[in-house]
């Protein structure tokens, strides 16, 4: 009778249980093959999320880590969905003015070079807070694929050579000429991080307790000191990743799930989307002038509230859907005209009432039940803060910058902060990772995300109507020239590329300022950079075919079990 029940229960359950094509997306593809295993080998997405992450710690150590933060989105397949925040947060000694000099300046560098830079990481938290919610393997078999990537060496890319001797002058300035990465690597290069493996046994074996209470916390303590820092022991101790609603959205006949606060990308996506909702934006055109003109006018108002509004939703009270309110987003577009550019001069936030109370990475995930996982994580720029804690094998994050160090002063993303987003003991600083999940039918349809800190949202919302506006399938929808506009500085930049007759028209005729890319552009202005973004996409069809979008700006990889 057992067996006869337990056959009807099987058949049920299987059945039901829709079967899709597991898919990983990531920046390298030692990571995403890494993911894959996990799942041929019964893991589901949660799984290889984790083994993800860790394999990206340590093959792409220019955002991957364990020493930064990031946010994580999912749809489970039993309908739930949810965040977990785990950016970093300020430590207990962090105070307002702590990047200003004594006549009010900003300190140059300091809030992006050295232990001053570095916000308490929450990634490690994330991963088992993850695990004891929804892993299904052995954390042990989580770790493992990591330790050994770091035991037998990754092999350096033409990419990741150059993005390494760019920083070479400052791995040396802070952590000496001793260092694991104070020295030159080439192309076909291995590296081989003996610490690192051993600090993934030691969390893999004691748990998150040997991250944030034992030695190696006293190492991340130690080492943020030695160049400038005021991270303590306790800071880390008190550090906790947080369980958040994330803002949910309908467009048109799809249900949009994204981060909210503290990251602004949700909010922002949602802003937008609902207002090109009210425009037949398919038929403008791919990247066409009107097409580009909509969305410039939109980024500008969005990015102007982003700027005043938006900071940690633990230490204010915004109301986020009055934000994405479809008669608020209509509001603010009723001075734009097609004639001409609004000047960001003429664009402050909107009206809402307030009760007072260079480098990440994306990786999508979608497993056989259709568990669909998004998560962009960073040490904010590249290789972050560049203190290399050097017993533990990990570069901390400098995501401190990502505060507004001065009402009105830039930061490296050229964005501007308000009240909302001064620095506070414990507070986190405003994000505009965009990890997100689009839903049709209430199906895992689109799993997207990017690096490139103020341009993750414009990127986000470029590959979502490229897909689903502009009929493209997902790799030529990530590939796709990008542009990007935040209110301040009032310029649109380009990627190179096919856009310049749309850039030139709009230009000559409608007032708008343009820059195109690369540029070298001094702090004030936006990052130097030579591309927009890294997308990592999965789309999943009408039928429930499974399609990969990795990005061809970076070493991005996709791959689907088949
Ligand atoms: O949280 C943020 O918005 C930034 N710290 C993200 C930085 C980033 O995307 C760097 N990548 N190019």
């Amino acid at each position: 009778m057992k067996n006869i029940i337990l056959i009807v229960f099987s058949f049920f359950v299987f059945s039901c249980a829709e079967v899709y094509q597991p898919a990983v997306v990531s920046a390298r593809k030692e990571a995403t093959q890494i993911g894959l295993e996990i799942m041929k080998k019964g893991g589901n997405a949660y799984d290889a999320m984790i083994a993800t992450h860790l394999a990206l710690a340590v093959v792409h150590p220019t955002a991957g880590n364990i020493g930064g933060g990031g946010f994580f989105v999912y749809k489970d397949q039993d309908g739930t969905s949810g965040t977990l925040d785990f950016r970093e947060m300020a430590p207990g000694n962090a105070f307002k003015d702590m990047y200003l000099d004594k006549n009010g300046n900003v300190i140059p560098d300091m809030s992006t070079l050295g232990g001053a830079a570095v916000g308490v990481p929450g990634s490690i938290s994330a991963i088992f807070e993850i695990h004891s919610k929804f892993g299904s393997l052995p954390i042990e078999e989580l770790f493992k694929p990591a330790i050994d990537l770091s035991e037998n060496g990754y092999v350096v890319t033409e990419k990741q050579s150059n993005s390494l001797t760019g920083k070479l002058e400052d791995f040396i300035k802070i952590n000496g000429d001793k260092s694991l990465y104070s020295k030159r690597y080439f192309e076909g290069d291995t590296i081989i991080n003996i610490k690192f493996a051993e600090t993934l046994k030691k969390i893999s074996e004691f748990g998150p307790k040997a991250f944030y209470e034992g030695e190696i916390a006293e190492m991340i303590v130690s080492d943020v000191k030695k160049s400038g820092g005021i991270m303590t022991i306790d800071d880390l101790k008190n550090y906790k990743s947080v369980w958040r609603d994330p803002v949910k959205f309908k467009y048109k006949d799809l249900e949009i799930i994204s981060m909210s606060l503290p990251s602004s990308g949700g909010i922002l996506i949602g802003q937008m989307l609902k207002s090109i909702e009210d425009y037949d934006i398919k038929s403008f055109g791919h990247n066409s002038v009107e097409a580009i003109q909509l969305m410039v006018e939109l980024e500008r108002r969005a990015y102007a509230d982003r700027s005043h509004f938006m900071g940690d939703p633990d230490f204010m009270n915004l109301p986020v859907y009055e934000l994405i309110d479809k008669k608020y987003v209509n509001d603010r577009m009723k001075n734009f005209s097609w004639d001409k550019a609004t000047p960001s001069s003429e664009v402050k936030h909107g009206n809402i009432i307030i009760n007072e109370s260079d480098e990440t990475t994306h990786y999508s995930i979608i497993d056989k039940y259709g568990n669909s996982v998004s998560v962009t994580t960073t040490l904010n720029n590249s290789y972050g803060s560049k203190v290399f804690v050097e017993e533990g094998g990990f570069f901390l994050n400098n995501e401190m910058d990502d505060f507004s160090s001065k009402p009105g002063y830039p930061n490296f993303y050229g964005l501007i902060g308000s009240e909302a987003n001064s620095i506070k003991a414990g507070k986190r600083m405003l994000s505009s990772m965009t990890p997100t999940i689009v839903l049709k039918d209430n199906k895992p349809s689109l799993i997207v995300g990017t690096p490139g800190g103020s341009t993750i949202i414009t990127s986000v919302l470029q590959t979502i109507l490229n897909v689903y506006e502009f009929d493209m399938d997902i790799q030529d929808a990530v590939n796709a020239p990008r542009f990007h506009h935040q209110w301040l500085p009032d310029v649109v930049i380009f990627e190179e590329g096919s856009l310049d007759k749309v850039k030139d028209s709009i230009l000559k005729s409608k007032n708008y300022f343009v820059i195109s890319l690369p540029i070298q552009m001094e702090t004030g202005g936006m990052s130097p950079r030579s591309s927009i973004g890294a997308v990592d996409a999965i789309y999943v069809d009408d039928k429930g075919n499974v399609s990969t979008g990795a990005d061809f700006r970076g070493d991005d990889y996709g791959e689907i079990l088949k």
